[in-house]
């Protein structure tokens, strides 16, 4: 696999052109506002099948790397590095020689497989870290062999030296995240909790101090195997229980899911030591919809939800809320009365209702400035619901609570700032076209139409046969020789297109997708005839500024294809009729 082909398989086209624009679901597909365009009705359609995306209002389309390009204003290469950073993807892996070249991946895997095992080694022998372990955090050994708890020692480079002796380099040490700047190991002295990819390989550690101290936990910097923003810890041990149990409880610390699944509850995984992002619930989204969040219900936590209901809603996911009694964390309830964390899991509330009833709880709404608080949170949080049904709810409810009318709160609303979640980017102002440019971009359109439709219903091909290639854009004349082939089958792959036949499709599911074939026969026809209007339109403007400095041979020869030119509409026309 190539650079490009790893980005590729590691980002979905939803999510990075989510982080642009805000995508709503449309059946199979996902549907936008074009960044392009100053539009009200979303024209810009994303596939997660195909995996492209296509503007209908631009008439611009592609995969990952020609979105970047086109909103970033990024050559090919500038795309691709933005994307690997996205992606976690080291580019240098993949260059084929040179002295900078990283080590595999492969390679880092086995470093962090090592360095778990050696920590494991460690831990048996630490009274200090079985003490820990047993006594303050009352884990059985069953519980520590099975998350793979060890203890890093405190010596300055056991565990380098170690790896180095198993004839790994400093370089891929320090790669893996196991050394720091001087070649010493990153962590000593610590709780080592091994942090799993989706099929449990070592991707990195979170280590926690084993007594008071800051700062209380570490973690493995970015490396190629490890991005915090993506990563849910416990989630190897835990999709079956999501599975099962048809949701997922999300906890802030490791030790919280650990302690949990000690306790018979498997079904809970963290988002340790970083703000929950949307690439977190996408993970999530796979096993299970119903997302229950279990943080602290501080001030963070509050902010935490206000952060996560737009992405929750984006995501397709519903958010609910468990309310931890105050101060606590789930580790510490669960050491406290386990049967009252079983009991609040199945009880979360609806994020948004939640976040209502806290606020409501800590302003004083009886004055103007409390209530002008209240709408100041609530209604950007409000104005990002996907749901119009629901957002109207919502604005009811809250006008009720303050005793408002609800249109006031309306133009309020209207008022309140962008989302933050999901900045919806506006490309550079789409430059104005020209009469000729607009021509251009029109008659495009028209011969994307119709080879959408021939591509997916080859037999219609006879109603078009006053098209000729020459009429064609140099894109389409491509996809014209393809399904001309004699032996063209719209179900099989077809080469050489630069994914122009996978817009094709998409833009047929999109126009024609349940029509019968009398109604596409006339939408051929009447394509074919507008066609024709158009390319007889400019090639006549060329012909007579040709016919100004031609000679009387030639000049009967351009004659003779203007009236040819008119024929054929007046027989494109007939025909449609
Ligand atoms: P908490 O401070 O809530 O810790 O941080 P905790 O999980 O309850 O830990 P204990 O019970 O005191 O041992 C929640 C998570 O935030 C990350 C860790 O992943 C932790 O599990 N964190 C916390 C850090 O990354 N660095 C820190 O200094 C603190
Ligand atoms: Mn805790």
């Amino acid at each position: 696999m190539d650079g490009v082909e790893e980005v590729k398989s590691r980002l979905s086209v939803e999510d990075v052109i989510g982080e642009y624009v805000q995508l709503k679901r449309a059946g199979r597909n996902w549907r936008g506002l074009s960044p392009w365009t100053s539009e009200k009705t979303p024209s810009l359609m994303v596939s997660p099948d195909k995996q492209i995306w296509h503007d209908f209002s631009s008439g611009k389309g592609g995969n990952i790397f020609s979105f970047v390009m086109e909103l970033e204003g990024l050559d090919f290469k500038g795309a691709l590095e933005l994307l690997a950073r996205k992606a976690g993807v080291d580019l240098e892996q993949y260059r084929t020689s040179g002295p900078s070249r990283g080590p595999s991946k492969e390679k880092l895997y086995q470093a962090n497989e090592l360095a778990a095992h050696f920590y494991q080694a460690q831990f048996i022998k630490s009274r200090v870290a079985i003490d820990y372990v047993s006594k303050k955090r009352q884990f059985t050994g069953d519980t520590t062999l099975a998350w793979r708890l060890g203890y890093s020692p405190n010596t300055g480079s056991a565990l380098v030296d170690y790896l180095k002796s198993k004839k790994f380099t400093p370089d891929e040490i320090k790669r893996a995240g196991l050394a720091n700047s001087y070649g010493k190991d990153m962590f000593r002295g610590r709780l080592m909790i091994p942090l799993a990819d989706g099929q449990g390989r070592i991707i990195g550690f979170t280590a926690r101090i084993l007594d008071e101290g800051e700062p209380k936990y570490i973690n493995t910097s970015a490396t190629v195997l490890y991005d915090k923003s993506r990563h849910v810890y416990g989630l190897h041990l835990a999709k079956e229980a999501i599975r099962k149990n048809n949701y997922v409880v999300l906890s802030e610390g490791n030790l919280d899911v650990i302690a949990s699944h000690q306790a018979g509850v498997k079904n809970v995984v963290a988002t340790a030591g970083t703000a929950l992002t949307s690439q977190h619930l996408k993970a999530l989204a796979r096993f299970t919809s119903d997302i229950r969040l279990a943080f602290d219900a501080d001030k963070a936590g509050l902010a935490a939800t206000e952060r996560a209901i737009p992405l929750a809603s984006q995501a397709g996911v519903s958010l609910s809320i468990i309310s931890i009694p105050s101060g606590k964390d789930p580790d510490e309830l669960i050491k406290q009365d386990k049967s009252k964390w079983l009991e609040i899991i199945e009880k979360p509330k609806y994020a948004l209702d939640w976040l209502v009833e806290q606020y409501e709880k800590r302003l004083d709404l009886t004055g103007a400035r409390g209530k002008r608080e209240f709408s100041d949170v609530l209604l950007p949080v409000v104005k990002q619901l996907d749901d119009k049904v629901e957002q109207d709810h919502y604005l009811n409810q809250i006008a009720k609570i303050l005793d408002v009318s609800a249109s006031s709160l309306t133009e309020k609303m209207a008022g309140a700032s962008e989302p933050i979640s999901a900045p919806r980017r506006r490309a550079k102002e789409p430059a104005k076209l020209t009469d000729d440019e607009r021509q251009i971009a029109e008659k495009n359109k028209i011969e994307e139409h119709l080879l959408a439709i021939l591509m997916n219903q080859p037999k219609l091909l006879k109603s078009a046969n006053l098209v000729t290639t020459k009429m064609l854009s140099s894109a389409a004349q491509k996809a014209w020789r393809v399904v001309n082939q004699p032996n063209y089958d719209p179900k099989k792959p077809v080469q050489n297109l630069d994914d122009y036949d996978k817009i094709l499709g998409l833009e047929f599911e999109e126009l024609y997708q349940g029509l019968g074939v009398d109604e596409l026969t006339y939408e051929v026809q009447r394509l074919q005839s507008r066609l024709i209007e158009k390319y007889s339109k400019t090639r006549k403007s060329e012909i007579a500024s040709e016919l100004a400095s031609a000679d009387d041979l030639r000049s009967e020869q351009l004659l003779a294809e203007a009236k040819k030119l008119d024929n054929l509409l007046k027989q494109a026309i007939e025909r449609r009729e």
